[in-house]
């Protein structure tokens, strides 16, 4: 193992947030609506009834946030387009204001010396698509490989980072097997079906985006789940390796052109995804990274004999209740590194969600949990750096409180604080804390 002291210099420091959650202006400038908005306005979804109509208000106040990341000495940004505000019917007429939107965006970044990464698909479907099946449809596929291709081409000279799709286990999984997320369907043998057009989405997206040589890089956002067994007995041993296999195999092994896990196809009644000729050809694009989203890891125990759960531990847990398994990041890494050949990774994001105590005055607001997590999610990311780990970056979710989909506006991730009447940012401890640390480890 060999020891760095510090990240490599061309480390990239980054931070995350995505358009549903941070911009607002839902209906402004030709901005179709989307599955969120639709969600989002029904009943007893989303917390109090928060929803994304206003948000950070970024679409208008872009320009106070970029001036904030430059002082944070980020130097990558990852935002995603909102889909309904290029398409607003999901294809068919470009919506120019929100190409200028974006383009806006990424100028005022790279003024700043930030470069812009840019998640495609973070969970908004223009509604109009969801009204013909949505991601049921195939169509929905070829409709993303379309709005993706417009992306690279009016965005293609300020953009060097590309994100196909952000957590597809989320839009299919929660989206559909559970309800959690929008569009809110209970029934997972279609969210299995989702999950495959999801990925042939991705693999159309990528396929345009070599054929029409754009430069710069392109990968996808994965929460990977890798739960380790809860004890040293064979049935949580089995409990974890079920774990790897829907949490993690599943998501990784198409991508790699191995083909959907065997084990899913016999033990799990519901995997039944519908599957053309070529189809595990366009999903197994080369890819030129993968980008992590990690926050926790479970400990597994056996529900059944092909079923998995978590089981309640004693360790410290973030308000989401998540437990903070710092370790669990470096040992995810090391598994992705050794058993799919070496990938360049970014952690594309990792944070949490605290008791944040604003200062009296209003002026500073105190976070050392937050400041606790990150530490020690550095410190995981060396440790996987020294293991070999070809770890490219790293970008902390989030850069703003923001609209935390089912939760609303009740879960503070940002390490700035928004207060969500008056719009004002007030800086937290952490967002210092995490601009010492970058700056600390930039130099020499
Ligand atoms: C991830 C999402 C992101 C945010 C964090 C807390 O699953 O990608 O939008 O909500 O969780």
């Amino acid at each position: 193992m060999k020891e760095i002291g510090k990240f490599p210099q061309d480390f990239i420091w980054g931070t995350a947030t995505a358009s549903y959650q941070v911009e607002g202006a839902y209906n402004e400038d030709g901005r179709g609506l989307s599955i969120w908005d639709t969600f989002s306005k029904t009943e007893g979804k989303v917390l109090h009834g928060h929803n994304g109509d206003t948000a950070c208000n970024q679409y208008h106040l872009y320009k106070e946030d970029i001036k904030l990341m430059r002082e944070l000495g980020v130097k990558s940004y990852r935002f995603s387009i909102s889909w309904s505000r290029i398409y607003p019917e999901g294809f068919g007429e470009i919506n120019k204001p929100g190409i200028i939107y974006y383009k806006n965006l990424c100028d005022e970044l790279l003024g700043a010396g930030i470069e812009p990464c840019v998640t495609l698909y973070h969970w908004d479907l223009p509604q109009t698509l969801e009204d013909k099946g949505g991601w049921r449809n195939r169509d929905t596929a070829k409709h993303f490989a379309e709005y993706a291709e417009t992306v690279f081409k009016e965005l293609g000279s300020r953009v060097k980072m590309w994100i196909t799709l952000n957590e597809p286990f989320c839009s299919a999984m929660l989206g559909h097997g559970t309800g959690e997320h929008a569009p809110g369907m209970k029934d997972l043998s279609t969210a299995y079906k989702v999950l495959h057009n999801l990925y042939l989405a991705h693999g159309l997206a990528v396929k345009r985006f070599r054929k029409g040589k754009f430069t710069g890089k392109i990968g996808i956002s994965l929460n990977l789940d890798r739960p380790r067994p809860a004890s040293d007995s064979q049935n949580d041993k089995k409990a974890a390796e079920i774990g790897v296999i829907k949490g993690s195999r599943l998501y990784m092994d198409p991508l790699f052109g191995r083909g959907y896990p065997e084990w899913l196809f016999k033990n799990d009644p519901d995997f039944k995804p519908e599957i053309e000729e070529g189809d595990m050809q366009i999903i197994a694009q080369q890819l030129d990274f993968i980008g992590l989203n990690y926050y926790t890891e479970q400990a597994a125990v056996l529900k059944d004999e092909t079923n998995w759960k978590a089981e309640k531990t004693k360790i410290d847990k973030s308000e989401m209740n998540w437990d903070i398994v710092p370790e669990g990041l470096t040992r995810l890494l090391v598994w992705m590194s050794e058993n799919y050949g070496n990938p360049e990774i970014y952690v594309t994001e990792n944070g949490g969600a605290f008791k944040d105590t604003l200062s009296s005055d209003c002026i500073s607001c105190n976070d050392p949990d937050r400041i606790n997590y990150l530490k020690s999610h550095f410190s995981a990311c060396k440790n996987a750096l020294e293991q070999g780990v070809n770890l490219k970056g790293y970008y902390l979710w989030s850069f703003m409180d923001n609209f935390e989909w089912a939760y609303g506006y009740t879960k503070r991730f940002g390490i700035t604080y928004v207060d969500f009447n008056t719009q004002e940012r007030i800086p937290k401890d952490s967002f210092y804390f995490y601009r010492d640390y970058i700056s600390a480890n930039r130099s020499s």
